[in-house]
């Protein structure tokens, strides 16, 4: 695959696919060394800060403006009281700087920095994700952030200029005729027409094509695992979500199997099948693999994701408040499946199998009971004590399955436990198994901003899943450490001498709060960046070594 610096990418954000009827916007990005001449420009971002005698203006000397220009700018800013302070956001008109009748910008939007000695990368990334979410939709968007750091600004004004309008207004009617209908050709045009994205050009000392084509295809990924998490549980269900991989998938050239309900009885997923059965939606398992394109020494990777469409939490039902964010219990499947589109786009040097279970958890005649035992993939038993821990179940075979490939490396995620939020609040991933691989993991995924934390797997709370009808149970009898009980479970389904990640994403992948930095509401897109990382730095190391 080949992106072509400047042009769009090719997995179009507002392609609609059968299960996703209204996807989100992304802006157009671009880097450039030099802006052409003739270039409109709607908004142009200047970064300020709080310098040690009051605003100053960074990023000087680009080019954008002149001396004389910049001098007006900051007598400007200072008259109204600008500082500089972190996330201060101040128009200016671009009128006020006009030489000779011609203005640089219809707006100036200062951007304040605050203390600029002490800015890393991430906080160009969410500061340039603030900008993109106060620039106009539809706008031509010109920024010199990337004068500071052009990675983090490129990847910060993408993630930060998504935007999912959903089911409102005219898209609303696609979707309903969707859901009758299927496919809706004239609906397409409507839902792109309502809400044309922002355009954004990245000011950088380089034109960069390789880190272009990279932030593109990574805030690209980033966006279909929150359009994936956005989309209500009434459209994705195990059959369309998996119907709708395959259209993807197929379409950047990864290798697709789907199992149905019967094949999955059939070749013994008792976990998945049992949290399934309760549902007229029944459940699949999507396979993905990655060939790279030459051979190469680099380790193999599964990858593993939870993909539980809507979490009712079954005959253990949930309380009806704020059930309605279950529909972001796919949010490691969503993370994977985005993750193995940016591999295969990237042309990544290693061979990556994804296996991702889908299932939707709810309480009827055919549902799994409390007391129930199931048998997973590889022979164990569980005994099912409450039907809300279903993650674990269904991820059991799914990781079995996964360790039949003898892979080096297993990264899994999930939305698996309350108990991570109760530790970690909801923007800090929990990260537990093998513990060099663990602190690597999480590592990497501070320098990115998803901020993934080392957490322990203390025996004792591991003896706490003995059953005394089957394996395992799939709660322990204390309610202390839910968190690190859950991933003791899941280390009973890894082979032993596989390097394993589980990353608990239960509060960082679905935002119920308003807009911060680079992250929208809703669906985050966590821990899709993480694994990208992780991949890549194993594409870096050699099998074994
Ligand atoms: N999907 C939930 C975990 C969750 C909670 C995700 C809140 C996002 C936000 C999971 O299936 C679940 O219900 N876990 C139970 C486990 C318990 C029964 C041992 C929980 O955390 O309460
Ligand atoms: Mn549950
Ligand atoms: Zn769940």
């Amino acid at each position: 695959m080949t992106t072509q610096p400047g042009q769009p990418i090719a997995l179009d954000p507002a392609q609609i696919y059968s299960a996703l009827p209204n996807r989100g916007t992304m802006p157009t990005i671009d880097l450039v060394a030099e802006l052409p001449a003739d270039a409109e420009v709607d908004t142009l971002i200047v970064p300020v800060f709080q310098g040690a005698n009051g605003l100053e203006l960074a990023a000087t000397g680009s080019g954008l403006l002149s001396k004389e220009q910049e001098i007006t700018l900051w007598r400007v800013l200072t008259s109204v009281g600008a500082t500089g302070k972190r996330e201060e956001l101040t128009p200016v008109p671009g009128e006020l700087l006009a030489t000779e009748g011609s203005a640089p910008a219809t707006k100036i939007l200062a951007l304040g920095l605050g203390d600029i000695d002490d800015s890393t990368d991430e906080d160009i990334r969410e500061l340039a994700g603030v900008a993109s979410r106060a620039a106009g939709l539809g706008s031509k968007v010109v920024s010199s952030l990337g004068l500071i750091s052009p990675e983090a600004a490129l990847v910060g004004h993408a993630l930060g200029g998504y935007r999912f309008a959903g089911f409102k207004g005219a898209s609303a009617k696609n979707a309903a005729s969707q859901d009758a209908a299927g496919q809706d050709a004239a609906g397409q045009d409507d839902a792109a027409a309502s809400d044309s994205p922002v355009t954004i050009t990245v000011l950088a000392r380089e034109a960069d094509a390789a880190l272009l084509a990279q932030a593109q295809v990574d805030a690209a990924a980033v966006a279909l695992a929150r359009d994936f998490v956005n989309t209500p549980a009434n459209f994705l269900y195990p059959e369309t979500y998996a119907n709708t991989i395959r259209e993807i998938a197929e379409a950047v050239g990864l290798g697709v199997e789907i199992l149905d309900e019967k094949e999955l009885e059939q070749k013994g997923y008792g976990g998945i099948v049992g949290v399934g059965k309760g549902s007229e939606h029944a459940p699949r398992l999507v396979r993905l693999t990655h060939e790279p394109s030459a051979d190469n020494e680099a380790p193999q990777v599964a990858l593993v994701g939870k993909g539980v469409t809507f979490d009712t939490g079954g005959i253990s039902l949930k309380p009806g408040a704020n059930m309605w964010d279950m529909i972001s219990d796919m949010g490691g499947s969503a993370a994977v499946v985005a993750t193995m589109v940016a591999a295969a786009r990237l042309d990544l040097p290693m061979k990556v199998i994804a296996t991702i279970p889908l299932a939707e958890n709810t309480p009827s005649s055919t549902a799994t009971r409390p007391g129930d035992v199931l048998r997973h993939y590889n022979g164990l038993t569980t005994e099912v004590l409450n039907t809300d821990a279903e993650g674990r179940l269904i991820l059991a075979d799914a990781m079995a399955r996964a360790c039949e490939d003898e892979p080096d490396y297993l990264i899994e995620t999930a939305t698996l436990t309350g108990a991570q939020m109760v530790a970690l609040g909801n923007r800090t991933p929990g990260v537990m198994g093998s513990i060099a691989f663990r602190d690597k993991v999480a590592e990497l995924s501070q320098e990115i901003g998803e901020n993934g934390w080392a957490m322990p797997l203390p025996p004792e709370l591991g003896e706490a899943l003995k059953s005394d009808v089957a394996d395992l149970r799939n709660i322990s009898a204390s309610r202390w450490g839910g968190m690190s009980v859950a991933g003791h479970y899941l280390a009973n389904f890894v082979t032993e001498g596989v390097e394993w990640v589980h990353i608990d994403i239960a509060g960082p992948a679905y935002n119920t709060e308003g807009a911060f930095g680079y992250t929208p509401k809703r669906g985050t897109g966590v821990p899709v960046r993480t694994i990208l990382a992780t991949l890549r730095h194993l594409a870096g190391t050699t099998k074994g070594g």
